[in-house]
């Protein structure tokens, strides 16, 4: 048995602002020091993909710990602070369990396939507006789709759209632990609740028939029947805006980077929707902009290792599907890699706190990608790109193209 003080740990210097350009390179050299954790100045790093799993299964010894994130940030009794330890995820076992079976049983598959045809229409409409300029950068154009999306499923008035986009395009970069943020994430979360709250209460004044029901009716008739509060019910709906925003805006980013890198693979892309699963399953295997982290809640033994209470441990879900102890080859991007059950993609990912919008950013990622290779073809990089802070929400920052209208 062995003391994780007395452990030999390579050290992640995450903060570094360069960090984010080359991540991999990073885990791959601290792969070689020991084979599943590393030390950085905010935590531990679990890095193999399988100990993540093992991890992960043992969730009833673990605890979110967004209060420790608060505190590091000396965020706590702010407005940001409030709302990141009351949040869904956040909650203890009892009060997050009756959000959990509240909402779970609306977020199918099948209600996310309801969902394509406005999927469809949205990123028709955005396509129409951006593909006659013939180069832009794919970022910007991407960052309209998953919120222009979340309008329409909660009934927020669109002209308010730019403005929240600016604010979730801040709170997503909270965990990068910057504490030169806070003043920008405290004045975006009071906005984010004030629309919140008004849309609330505008349904409460105009209640929906049947035939209209969006989600935000869906939530607010679960969450009355399910004994929810008007707090928590507000913080859920803002954790959807927050949740689906910059996660599946740099996944879109990032894919877009892998179809420039093959071009065989984004024109089958713009023909076969089925193929367009296969190639966003690969493409959330080998990048993924997550790092989530729990506290151990009890003392545990993992792998000889003792891990004492209240361990700070972080998953960076981003790295996992490059481990190559577990994906052969793992460098190559290959939509029709077989996919071994022991060893599927985590960018959603595992245990109690498993992603609730995962069937919503699926088809809203596949449905893009299929679109968006139909009307912009032959993208070509048109710059350079660059990197968002790790380990908060990890990606692109900026992807120029050009390319041929379709
Ligand atoms: C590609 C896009 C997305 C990715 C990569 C992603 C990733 C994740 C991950 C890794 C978690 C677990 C975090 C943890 O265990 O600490 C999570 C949780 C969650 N996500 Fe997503 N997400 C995406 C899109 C969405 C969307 C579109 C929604 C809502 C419409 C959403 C709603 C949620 C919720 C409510 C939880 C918390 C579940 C719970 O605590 O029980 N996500 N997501």
């Amino acid at each position: 048995m062995q003391a994780l003080a007395d452990l030999d740990l390579p050290y992640l210097p995450v903060q570094d602002p360069a960090f984010g350009a080359d991540p991999m390179a990073h885990f791959a050299a601290a792969r070689r020091q020991h084979p599943w954790l590393a030390r950085a100045d905010i935590g531990y790093f679990v890095h193999e993909y399988t100990a993540m799993r093992e991890l992960f299964w043992m969730d009833d010894k673990l605890r979110p710990s967004f209060d420790g994130i608060v505190a590091q940030l000396g965020a706590h009794g702010t407005p940001w602070g409030r709302f990141t330890e009351e949040q869904m995820i956040a909650l203890p076992v009892a009060e997050h369990k009756l959000l959990r079976t509240t909402f779970a049983a609306r977020f199918t598959p099948r209600y996310a396939n309801a969902l394509r045809p406005m999927m469809r229409e949205t990123i028709t409409g955005l396509l129409d507006e951006w593909v006659p300029k013939g180069r832009f950068d794919f970022e910007e154009f991407a960052s309209w789709f998953p919120i222009s999306v979340m309008f329409r499923l909660v009934g927020a008035p669109v002209d308010k759209i730019a403005g929240i986009k600016t604010d979730l395009e801040t709170l997503g970069l909270a965990f990068s632990m910057d504490k030169t943020r806070m003043p920008a994430l405290q004045q975006s979360i009071q906005r984010l609740d004030a629309l919140v709250q008004d849309l609330i209460a505008e349904r409460h004044r105009h209640p929906h028939d049947e035939a209209q029901q969006d989600l935000l009716d869906i939530v607010i008739e679960a969450g009355a029947s399910g004994g929810i509060s008007q707090r928590q019910l507000a913080d859920l709906i803002m954790f959807f805006f927050i949740a689906g925003y910059d996660t599946s805006k740099n996944v879109l980013t990032y894919t877009m980077l892998l179809m420039m890198q093959n071009p065989e693979a984004y024109r089958r892309c713009a023909e076969d929707v089925d193929y367009c699963r296969r190639a966003i399953e690969e493409a959330l295997r080998y990048f993924n902009p997550g790092t989530t982290f729990r506290f151990t809640d009890q003392e545990i033994i993992f792998r000889d290792v003792v891990l004492p209470k209240d361990t700070m441990l972080f998953f960076p879900l981003s790295i996992s599907g490059r481990d190559p102890d577990s994906f052969p080859d793992s460098e190559r991007f290959d939509p029709e890699r077989a996919i071994d059950p022991n060893a599927r993609h985590i960018a959603f990912g595992l245990g109690k706190h498993m992603c609730l919008g995962q069937y919503i950013a699926r088809a809203q990622l596949q449905e893009s990608l299929h679109l968006v290779a139909q009307r912009i073809r032959e993208p070509q990089l048109d710059g350079e790109y660059g990197w968002r802070p790790f380990p908060g929400t990890w990606g692109l920052k900026g992807l120029p193209i050009r390319f041929s209208a379709g």
